[in-house]
């Protein structure tokens, strides 16, 4: 047996191969000035975004400052476009559009792909409006459709069921649920310090029926990671 790792098979067993996991609860960066520092490595090493998408974010903070935190973060949009790119996708139904940032990632994706649809929905006429005209501005409202409208209103459950009974996701397809571990509250409510925020912890009761659901319904396959506020990957068998 080759003591070179890569040729030998391993027994966990054998004293010289007595490898420790790695354990997932470590904190992966030792500080905030570091994880800022990776963070804007991994976006400048990531598909970049284009200029119009980055001034349409600077405008968003400036417009809408208060709200301005329900965007999706830079790196996740890049992420979006990667993934939109990945799964080759040509359809894309997004459910809240606030002024439209991650509706024009999904538009960088699907640009060049022939007969992309892009439909996306809000409620707010004031960030409609905004994002109305961000798709015009950006020559992408010939196939990003904008709803204003409410979509359902019962959350998240809701919105995977109705996904699956009407069938919108061909076998493959890949749904996305942001935000679905609430800053770390639907895991742990107690040991967490952001159980003061009220909002935040309302919405768990949501939250973890649908992550329940999804990790058991037999139509698909779910993968949540705890990146950005928790992503759910749901893809469908
Ligand atoms: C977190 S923000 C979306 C952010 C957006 N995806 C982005 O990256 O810029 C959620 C949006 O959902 C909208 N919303 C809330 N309830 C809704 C409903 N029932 N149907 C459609 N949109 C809704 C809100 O008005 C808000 O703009």
């Amino acid at each position: 047996m080759s003591n070179h790792p890569r040729n030998c098979a391993i027994n966990l067993q054998t004293p010289q191969f007595q490898f420790k996991m790695k354990e997932e609860t470590d904190v992966l960066f030792p500080n905030r000035d570091v994880s800022i520092a990776v963070i804007k490595y991994c976006k400048q090493h990531s598909v970049p975004l284009p200029k119009h998408i980055l001034d349409h974010v600077d405008l968003t903070n400036g417009e809408f400052a208060d709200k301005a935190e329900m965007m999706v973060s830079p790196l996740q949009a890049q992420y979006l476009i990667w993934t939109a790119r990945t799964f080759g996708a040509k359809k894309i139904l997004e459910i809240g559009c606030f002024t439209g940032f991650s509706a024009l990632a999904f538009a960088e994706a699907l640009k060049d792909v022939e007969g992309a649809k892009i439909i996306t929905t809000d409620i707010d006429p004031e960030t409609c409006k905004v994002a109305r005209q961000a798709f015009k501005d950006a020559g992408v409202d010939n196939f990003v459709t904008l709803l204003e409208a409410p979509a359902l209103d019962s959350g998240y459950v809701d919105y995977f069921n109705a996904v699956m009974d009407l069938k919108l996701l061909r076998k493959g397809g890949i749904l996305i649920g942001d935000n679905v571990l609430r800053l770390g509250l639907v895991a742990e409510i107690e040991k967490n310090p952001n159980k003061e925020d009220k909002d935040s912890v309302s919405r768990v009761q949501y939250l973890r029926p649908f992550n329940e659901l999804v990790a058991k319904d037999p139509r698909v396959e779910a993968l949540i990671l705890p990146v950005f506020d928790g992503l759910a990957l749901v893809r469908v068998l």
